[in-house]
């Protein structure tokens, strides 16, 4: 039978507590592997003096996790350095936060070297390998050098950015001439891979035909898979027990106003600057109706070791202090910001009670919080997801209210429609939604590219 093996830089198997903390990629390959079984291999998330090569492997909820710890310096150039302090900024389109040293190159490159000798002994001839994310682009290139011919497939969760922002990373065609060693890369929407033809065609004269790209004498599948939820397993995680007593402890503090959500990882790429100010200028645009609503963020920090982290924190510290200081009544704050995860039955339980889904990122590969947001809701009495246009999940989801989040007016507008709209077209709005986040789910995601991954192969006589 054939086995999948995911790899990915973390590691978190489905039945640990998961908390809002977690970004959609854990998710996401937590509920795809759930079902089939499998190996998901990465790093353990501990630090240790020395790289040993050990491999940790564990059973839980139906999926093997091989896990590897890395020594200090990895975690610093690879984790810290090259995949967050490089590679995240520059694809989120965030050149002036980009960070580039040589070293970080070279503890990028061990890694995958490290994960690809720990990965081998573990591969069965019929397996086929999935890699996913910034993290691990070299490593179909670290195994094919060691000899491994199995199909290997990569997804980049994250945006693919313009040629022209690419280009100004150095030795950047060596980092994604490396995407050629495997048979299939996919992404989240079309854009990112118009973005990657675009990028290949100009560097590296690639021809693009249907599916497929071929250049520097290899061809590779090439294709848009969105990624989904498990839409039925978070309908049914908002009728949950923890997910009433969520909503029960959230009715008493909202006290009859009108709650706004965000939920996410405390991250720039977020927007959350430009939301917080977006709903300062709704509070100071609606005086006489501001008191009747509060925006409860969640942002659960993240990265915490890299300066640009740090920095948005410390903003949003401030910003939230400022607004709440300046808007607050005795009985009632306009913002409530926490900075903590929570499970997501609880999750599900406080979107349900919310009015208003505020998901704003400035770039966003696809954003599950917008789908898990719209899969929590009441059918019979819905809420309004406020959805950024920079978000991979605005191509699948325009039936939200879309705006442009640089736009402090643009939000604080969308947030009065938003809580103004009638019960009809909320469910008109959210019907057509929920049969998007419905059909298009994490099986189906999942489903699609393992297909398309089987299909890869082109015929022997067609290989480079
Ligand atoms: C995004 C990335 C993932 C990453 C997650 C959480 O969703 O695409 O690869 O795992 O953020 O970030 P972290 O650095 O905590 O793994």
């Amino acid at each position: 039978m054939t086995r999948l093996i995911v790899v990915s830089n973390r590691v978190t198997p489905p039945t640990a507590d998961a908390t809002g903390s977690q970004g959609g990629l854990a998710v996401a390959i937590g509920e795809a592997l759930r079902e089939n079984g499998g190996v998901w291999f990465g790093w353990s998330g501990q630090r240790v003096p020395e790289f040993t090569g050990q491999v940790n492997l564990q059973r839980a909820g139906g999926v093997t996790t091989a896990t590897v710890d890395l020594e200090e310096q990895d975690v610093d150039e690879y984790y810290n350095g090259y995949a967050n302090k490089t590679l995240w900024p520059l694809f989120h389109y965030r050149i002036d936060l980009t960070e580039y040293d040589r070293s970080f190159d070279a503890g990028y490159a061990r890694v995958n070297q490290r994960f690809a000798d720990t990965l081998l002994p573990i591969i069965q001839p019929d397996d086929i390998i999935w890699v996913h994310d910034y993290h691990l682009i070299p490593l179909a290139r670290e195994l094919r050098a060691r000899g491994v011919t199995n199909r290997i497939g990569f997804f980049l969760h994250i945006p693919w950015p313009p040629m022209r922002l690419l280009a100004t990373l150095p030795r950047h065609k060596e980092l994604v001439s490396g995407l050629f060693d495997y048979d299939l890369v996919g992404f989240q929407t079309h854009e990112w891979l118009e973005a990657f033809c675009d990028y290949f065609q100009r560097e590296a004269d690639a021809e693009v035909g249907d599916g497929v790209m071929s250049a520097f004498g290899r061809t590779v599948r090439i294709g848009a898979f969105p990624i989904g939820i498990d839409a039925g397993a978070f309908k049914e995680a908002a009728k949950s027990a923890e997910a009433l007593a969520a909503r029960e402890r959230m009715r008493e503090s909202i006290a009859g106003r009108q709650m706004i959500v965000g939920v996410d990882r405390l991250d720039y790429s977020k927007g959350l600057e430009e939301r917080f100010l977006g709903y300062e200028r709704f509070l100071a645009d609606n005086p006489e109706r501001c008191q009747e609503v509060f925006l409860l963020q969640i942002a659960p920090p993240t990265r915490s070791e890299i300066g640009s982290y740090q920095e948005i924190r410390n903003k949003l510290d401030a910003l939230s202090g400022r607004i709440n200081g300046a808007y607050a009544e005795v009985d009632w704050v306009p913002l409530r910001y926490v900075n903590r995860g929570y499970p997501r039955a609880v999750l599900a339980g406080i979107y349900r009670t919310a009015r208003l889904g505020l998901v704003t990122p400035l770039r966003d590969g696809m954003n599950l919080v917008a789908k898990e947001y719209v899969a929590a809701q009441d059918p019979a009495d819905p809420g309004v997801l406020v959805l950024s246009q920079f978000a991979g999940a605005a191509l699948q989801m325009p039936e939200a209210l879309l705006v442009n989040p640089f736009s402090q007016e643009e939000i604080a507008e969308a947030i009065a429609e938003g809580l103004g709209m009638r019960k009809a077209e909320r469910i008109r709005r959210w019907e057509a939604l929920m049969h998007n986040v419905e059909s298009c789910d994490v099986r189906r995601w999942r489903d699609d590219f393992v297909a398309a991954l089987e299909a890869a192969r082109l015929p022997v006589a067609m290989r480079p």
